[in-house]
């Protein structure tokens, strides 16, 4: 092991780093547990070599930013938006406040509530134009494409959101953003249906608007059941935000070239659009579908176990010990069912939790039930279908998307995001024109 470089951390919080290549030695400080990528630049055997790099695909560790948003535990279950436990906020808060939290770092007074509220019921109308916009989609667009495509447009309806220095402008945005998310994605509903767009009704609340927007047909107005409202709303705050996940990695990295936010949330929209990251929920469906009834479960396991399959819904990257999250929904899950009647699904999802959470595999390789296991569930009880799930995700994380850009614009510490490359390929080729190599 003679070519591993010695590296000790001392006490004075630094590293000594020796580069066996040319023997010499650095002092690289720690800060926060992390050194900074640039410091390691300063190691080199030559002046003209390049600097050390650090090779992280996927940024598995790697920190991207400073934030003040979010906090997560995984190994002890603990997920806090600007330190408050994600518990209380689902039983005690709703999606609007919680915006205002993400966003302002702060809970509102009832005045601040109050404008906020305000603010956000009188932006949920869209400019006629995106609803042509929308309409010109084909019949079976994918609704998350149309979620894209239309928040990407409404950059063109306000050009004025490129001034992203002005905090008023920002605020404006935001407050836009929040409240056309529904609209956006429940006419991406209506549309796959080919039923006409519902305006919004600005005397329901939030989630209330959207469920009418997304259901109403001939009735004067639709108030849909306040325990199916509270049920969505709670999954709203469950999905609001999760640190630098993929699509907030996203919106960040898109967001640092100072575009509009509308367009740096737009590739937030794209990158949730990926099976690895909006869709196990709609995996788990398929997979309790196939199952089909109780009996089958202990075959099921085996063949989970032998590594045929995985059981979906189950494990997570970060959360080790449970997922906070998963708990909060199996509880709205029973909520939902006392309204809509009992998805058969359920009682497979629940009894194939139980053995799995007994079953050595799944115990020694801290496998427990993540947020997706029941949240499909819950999301077919409502009648949507499995392409509408990742839409539901995206409205739910919009403040957190749009907190963490607001964090990025005012991080002096930031800068446009350029990963370095290890660059494979051939160099110094001579070019044979067209004429010559295909003689
Ligand atoms: C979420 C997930 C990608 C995390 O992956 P990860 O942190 O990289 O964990 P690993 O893939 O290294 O898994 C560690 C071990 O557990 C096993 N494992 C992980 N998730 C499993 C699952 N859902 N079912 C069965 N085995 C699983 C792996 O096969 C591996 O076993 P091994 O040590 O014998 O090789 C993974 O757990 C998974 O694919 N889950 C199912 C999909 C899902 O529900 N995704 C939604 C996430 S919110």
């Amino acid at each position: 092991m003679t070519d591993v470089p010695a590296v000790t951390a001392n006490e004075a919080g630094s590293l000594t780093v020796r580069d066996n290549r040319t023997g010499s030695e650095y002092e690289v400080p720690i800060t926060d547990g992390t050194i900074k990528a640039a410091d390691l630049g300063k190691i080199r055997v030559s002046e003209e070599e390049p600097g050390l790099a650090v090779y992280d695909p996927g940024f598995v560790n790697t920190a991207s930013c400073r934030s003040a948003v979010t906090f997560i535990d995984g190994d002890k279950g603990i997920l806090e938006y600007r330190g408050y436990p994600i518990e209380q906020l689902a039983e005690k808060s709703n999606f609007l406040e919680v915006a205002y939290l993400l966003i302002h770092g702060e809970l509102p007074t009832k005045e601040q509530y109050d404008n906020w509220e305000h603010e956000i019921t009188y932006h949920t109308f869209v400019h006629e134009n995106v609803k042509t916009f929308m309409q010109g989609f084909r019949y079976d667009a994918h609704p998350m494409g149309m979620m894209m495509a239309s928040v990407g447009a409404l950059s063109t309806f306000y050009p004025d959101a490129r001034n992203i220095g002005d905090p008023d402008n920002r605020h404006m945005q935001m407050v836009r953003m929040i409240a056309k998310m529904p609209t956006l994605g429940a006419w991406s509903f209506r549309h796959a249906q080919g039923k006409p767009y519902i305006y919004p009704d600005n005397d329901l609340g939030y989630t209330a608007n959207f469920l009418s927007m997304l259901f109403k047909m001939s009735e004067k107005k639709f108030e849909a059941d306040p325990r199916l409202v509270k049920a969505l709303d709670v999954l709203f705050i469950l999905h609001a935000d999760h640190e630098q996940n993929c699509s907030t990695n996203a919106v960040r990295s898109v967001g640092s070239s100072q575009v509009d936010p509308y367009s740096a949330v737009a590739a937030g929209v794209g990158a949730l659009y990926g099976p690895l990251h909006g869709g196990a929920n709609e995996a788990v469906l398929r997979m309790l579908r196939r199952i089909g009834k109780k009996e089958n479960i202990p075959a099921f396991i085996e063949g989970v176990k032998a590594g045929n399959e995985k059981l979906m819904g189950f494990g997570h990257r970060v959360y080790k010990n449970f997922d906070p999250r998963a708990t909060i929904i199996k509880k709205a899950c029973d909520d939902v069912f006392e309204v809509t009647g009992v998805n058969p699904l359920l009682e497979i999802a629940k009894e194939l939790e139980k053995i799995a959470l007994e079953d050595e595999y799944f115990v020694k390789r801290k496998l427990y039930p993540n947020v997706d296991f029941y949240s499909g569930l819950i999301y077919e009880a409502f009648q949507f279908p499995p392409e509408m799930f990742t839409v539901l995700f995206a409205i739910g994380r919009t403040p957190g998307w749009l907190a963490q850009w607001l964090e990025l614009v005012q991080d002096k510490e930031q800068k446009i995001a350029r990963p370095k490359q290890i660059y494979t390929g051939d160099r110094q080729l001579d070019f044979v024109p067209a004429s010559e190599r295909w003689k």
